[in-house]
């Protein structure tokens, strides 16, 4: 197998450092994941530090070579924001993309610096503004409400904000409805209509200082056409931005790049995804006779996507005459979302005994009261008994962050492994944590 960094982690099925040990156990980050599952309790998030490192690196050295500009990438902390993994990304060069007063907040709190934090959303509230405003943030306006806002706090705040625009570029890329972004009936971003408007207003403001653009065109993508042509869309506004006397100096190019989560799915490597965007920018920029802008560009799932795996006990099963086999895992739908909201498909594996022969087709089940609580239909496993360990890889972009309570069910732990060691960057939720924010009033008690 090539080394840990020629590898792109974002194509890969396991974290970079899995293995099966001696034991015929899933090892990671040098780690025993059945001895994890005993040790910080069940089901169990486990996410490879080396993994994440290195798309980050990946991403960083990327645009360090192909891109002669300046460059910074920012993290997309959507994916999977918590104060662990804000530290990792920002201690290897990135930024942090935030979209609420919670994400910021978190941000700040890992010691992250308001100068590589940008606040993006598309209703932001006064509040999370005056957060980003107050703390030296550079915040993605993202519609005429929050221009205005952003521009009486500045007043206010006697501020000199740092902002972009969000502009909806009309590039469509397959991929999910829910989650493409970029096509122009889309609630995110200035429709193109309205940008030389917004030029305008820019130009007779004092306090906001308009330094770029900014578009997302959607997430995991697998082509790289999207991202070509988005490099010409956007360029072509710094040239018309100037017209109204702007000088846009930093350009912000999203996130998007896709990931593996079973077999069929071919992303395109990181590098290849850093190096066409790249490429397209400094085309746009020689047509255009442009100086080339700082390029920023904000992966979320591409850098943790394959570095967390997600680790469940079995429970019970069910065989329906002439039907399906059912087993029946610790977790499901709270902890992740993906297959009941987008029908995402996941992989799965018994880690306990990693090479025994996959030689039924069952269909795994969560735990929760809803029927659609499937987390995988159809996989073929080996035989497996309550007590086994099922490992569901590609768990680490938005499973923890879009994980709920449904069924009053405790949020799971989460563990770092790196080198034998783990460290709890989660804890389990508790009972207590349950009813903490629960108000029982005095006529009921
Ligand atoms: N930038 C902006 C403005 C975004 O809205 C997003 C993702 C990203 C960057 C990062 O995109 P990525 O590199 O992760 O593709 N919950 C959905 C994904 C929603 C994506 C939202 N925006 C899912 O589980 O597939």
């Amino acid at each position: 197998m090539a080394p840990f960094d020629q590898r792109s982690p974002n194509q890969q099925l396991l974290p970079l450092t899995a293995k099966t040990n001696a034991n015929d156990h899933l090892e990671i980050g040098g780690c025993d994941v059945v001895e994890l599952v005993e040790q910080y309790g069940s089901p169990l998030y486990i996410l490879d530090e080396l993994s994440l490192r290195t798309a980050c690196q990946q991403y960083r050295d990327g645009f360090k070579s192909y891109y002669h500009g300046e460059s910074q990438v920012i993290y997309a902390s959507k994916a999977w924001n918590c104060l662990a993994i804000c530290a990792i990304v920002a201690s290897e060069g990135l930024g942090i993309d935030v979209v609420s007063g919670g994400e910021l907040y978190t941000a700040l709190q890992a010691g992250v610096k308001p100068d590589v934090i940008y606040l993006h959303g598309n209703n932001k509230s006064e509040s999370e503004l005056e957060y980003a405003i107050a703390t030296g943030c550079t915040v993605i306006i993202d519609n005429w409400l929050e221009l205005k806002n952003a521009s009486n706090l500045a007043q206010s705040l006697g501020k000199s904000p740092r902002i972009m625009l969000r502009i909806t570029p009309g590039i469509e890329c397959h991929t999910h409805e829910y989650i493409q972004t970029g096509h122009l009936d889309s609630k995110f971003g200035f429709d193109p209509t309205e940008v030389e408007s917004v030029f305008a207003f820019l130009s007779n403001q004092t306090l906001l200082q308009c330094v770029g653009i900014h578009a997302h065109i959607g997430s995991q993508i697998f082509e790289l056409q999207p991202h070509q042509d988005l490099g010409a869309v956007m360029i072509s506004w710094f040239k018309i931005a100037s017209n109204y006397g702007l000088n846009l100096t930093e350009l912000n190019i999203g996130g998007g790049l896709g990931i593996s989560y079973t077999e069929s799915d071919d992303p395109p490597s990181i590098t290849e995804w850093v190096k066409t965007v790249s490429n397209s920018v400094i085309t746009a920029c020689e047509a255009q006779g442009l100086a080339l802008p700082k390029l920023i560009s904000e992966p979320g799932r591409s850098l943790i996507g394959t570095a967390c795996v997600t680790a469940y006990t079995i429970g019970s099963n069910k065989t329906v005459p002439q039907g399906r086999t059912y087993i029946t895992i610790d977790g499901g739908m709270s902890d992740n979302p993906r297959p009941i909201t987008y029908q995402s498909k996941y992989l799965a594996m018994v880690a306990n005994h990693m090479s025994t022969e996959a030689d039924q087709v069952i269909t795994i089940a969560g735990k929760h009261c809803e029927s659609g609580d499937i987390l995988i239909k159809d996989i073929k496993l080996p035989k497996t008994n309550p007590g086994d360990i099922l490992v569901v890889p590609a768990t680490g972009a938005y499973n923890y962050s879009m994980a709920s309570n449904y069924n009053r069910i405790p949020k799971l732990a989460a563990v770092l492994v790196d080198a034998g060691t783990a460290n709890l960057i989660l804890k389990r939720e508790t009972y207590a944590d349950l009813i903490r924010q629960d108000v029982l009033p005095t006529k009921l008690q």
